[in-house]
């Protein structure tokens, strides 16, 4: 496999602008993309088997800030494993204990059930070291009374949300199968299993007293928890080592759900859009040989090629390969006098938080503030300093000059995922009917009224990009600006969905549990009264913890 795409051109200027060229993607480019983006919503949501899989969640309601309870929840998706106990205050806050766990690439790569294993085993571990859990077991259902509860299917649980942030395709609140995995996962034995089975198993092989109630996306995360701390939320989006989006759609618009009962139980419903996977066959992705090598070279070539523009995954690596190009380049190197190093030269050598540390030298934030002193060339040096540093190269084959390439590299690419990202938000509120497309600068035809016309429109992220990467919002929202003009950018209110996918799974696991707690309760009640240990009491009288006796 060539380890570079070495090139030719007379001067070094012309190889550069010719790079940047490519990396750069103009507004008439953006709106084609976003109309790209809307035909394969629209795919997808008339039809299954496509890569952009627009997924119905069955998640039916949208929290308001007055849920109450507390859940364990387990987040398997991102770039640690993490087991939480979430509590809801019911006043749209909320406290949070979670143990983070890693997720070695031979757990990724081996069997299905030693990873599953692995995750009953972290949720065991985080039980047995937090002591007896808080969770949303009412009295009666407490640990103690486990012995006295006979027949196996009565023995009380702890309610447990569960979000896995892959592909899966629901088929209720609480199950689904995986339909492939994503961000270099590839565990055996998976796809097209039940994950909620998968992880049930692993709790009953190792006779844990955990049900998993609720499955839901790390975007359905965001959205849900963006909803209860801020009271509104229509998208939630993940913009880290993965990306993806869920917003909640009319449920006449989700045509491929036919006649079926979850049609008839309510008019709206959360989809998990799978955005990553747009565009797979990349007519109209602007892709670069710097992508396609990415692409090529990946545990799944042709699939998540969106994702491979944006994530914080694939940022680097592209980088990675613009930078060998460019010292490859024919007749004369035209970065670091012709050298590369073990790190340069290795798949995945260049993580995107080197891009981070670049963009914030060059800014003056972060570890470089302030921004207000520094001259270019102190900035430049501080980049190099980076650049020796990440990237493992000597000292005196990195100029001031390469310092400055590098950093045009980064910008570009962080640009290109950021406008990129903005298509997806855009099509988004297009189809929610929230925006009107613009192009060139002139709406598109349509008079029809805007739904929530001059109000907020809450959307949640989440994901380290997002979150760390400098300014990726900002660029965002310019990019956001041309597309839907800037009255309605002006109103999208994107807001950190800090610990997202925890505050979602235990919002999600309340929903299940608040449905199953009827039949927990009439089955315990009647154990008690039978052996004597309550008293017959009226209806009226509930065992559920008081937050959770609303349903
Ligand atoms: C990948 C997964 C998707 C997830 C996203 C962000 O795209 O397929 O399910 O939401 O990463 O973590």
């Amino acid at each position: 496999m060539p380890q570079t795409h070495a090139i030719y051109a007379h001067t070094g200027e012309d190889v550069l602008s010719s790079v940047f060229q490519q990396l750069d993607v103009d507004d008439d480019r953006l709106f084609n993309i976003t109309m790209t983006f809307l035909h394969e919503m629209w795919d997808g949501l008339n039809n299954y088997g496509h890569d952009m899989a627009m997924i119905p969640t069955f998640v039916r309601s949208i929290p308001d800030g007055s849920e109450k309870g507390t859940f364990l929840a387990l987040d398997l998706g991102g770039t640690n494993l993490r087991v939480c106990e979430v509590n809801l205050h019911g006043d749209k806050t909320f406290s949070l204990r979670q143990q983070k766990y890693k997720v070695s690439d031979a757990l990724k790569t081996g069997e299905a059930t030693t990873l599953f294993d692995y995750l009953a085993d972290s949720v065991d571990a985080f039980l047995t070291d937090s002591g007896s859990p808080n969770c949303a077991l009412p009295p009666s259902l407490a640990r103690r009374n486990l012995a006295e509860v006979s027949d196996e299917e009565d023995v009380p649980y702890i309610p447990l949300g569960l979000t896995f942030s892959f592909p899966v395709e629901q088929t209720a609140l609480d199950s689904g199968k995986l339909l492939t995995w994503t961000k270099g996962f590839a565990a055996k034995n998976a796809i097209g299993n039940d994950v909620v089975k998968l992880l049930q198993d692993a709790f009953d092989r190792k006779n844990m007293h955990v049900r998993c109630v609720a499955l839901v996306n790390d975007t359905v995360g965001a959205l849900l928890s963006r909803a209860y701390t801020s009271g509104g939320c229509i998208l939630g989006a993940i913009f880290g080592t993965g990306t993806n989006g869920a917003y909640v759609e009319d449920m006449a618009s989700i045509s491929k759900l036919g006649r079926s009962a979850a049609v008839k139980e309510g008019n709206l419903m959360v989809v998990n859009t799978e955005w990553g996977g747009f565009n797979n066959s990349r007519s109209a992705l602007p892709s670069t040989p710097y992508d396609n090598k990415v692409d090529r070279e990946s545990i799944n070539p042709g699939k998540q090629a969106f994702e491979k523009f944006i994530s914080g995954m694939y940022l680097g690596e592209i980088t990675r390969n613009v930078i060998v190009s460019l010292i490859d380049a024919a007749p004369k190197p035209l970065l670091f006098s012709g050298h590369s190093s073990k790190q340069l030269n290795k798949q995945w050598g260049v993580d995107t938080a080197v891009l981070s540390e670049v963009e914030e030298a060059w800014e003056g934030i972060g570890r470089f503030a302030p921004e207000d002193t520094g001259s270019t060339a102190e900035k430049l040096e501080h980049i190099r300093d980076v650049i020796i540093k990440r990237m493992e190269l000597p000292p005196d084959s990195v100029s001031l000059n390469d310092a400055d390439v590098v950093r045009k590299i980064c910008t570009h690419i962080a640009w290109r995922a950021a406008r990129l990202s903005s298509c997806a938000v855009a099509a988004v509120l297009f189809q929610t009917g929230r925006a009107r497309l613009t192009r060139g600068g002139e709406e598109t035809k349509n008079t029809a009224p805007l739904v929530d016309e001059g109000k907020r429109i809450g959307v949640g992220v989440d994901g380290s990009l997002v979150e760390h990467y400098p300014y990726f919002e900002k660029k965002l929202r310019a990019s956001l600006r041309v597309l839907v003009g800037e009255d309605v950018e002006r109103r999208v209110d994107i807001g950190l969905a800090k610990d997202g996918s925890g505050v979602g799974a235990a919002l999600c696991a309340l929903v299940a549990y608040r449905q199953n707690m009827v039949k927990q309760y009439h089955t315990v009640y009647e154990h008690e009264v039978a052996n004597g240990v309550t008293e017959s009491r009226g209806a009226e009288h509930s065992a559920y913890p008081d937050s959770l006796a609303r349903t």
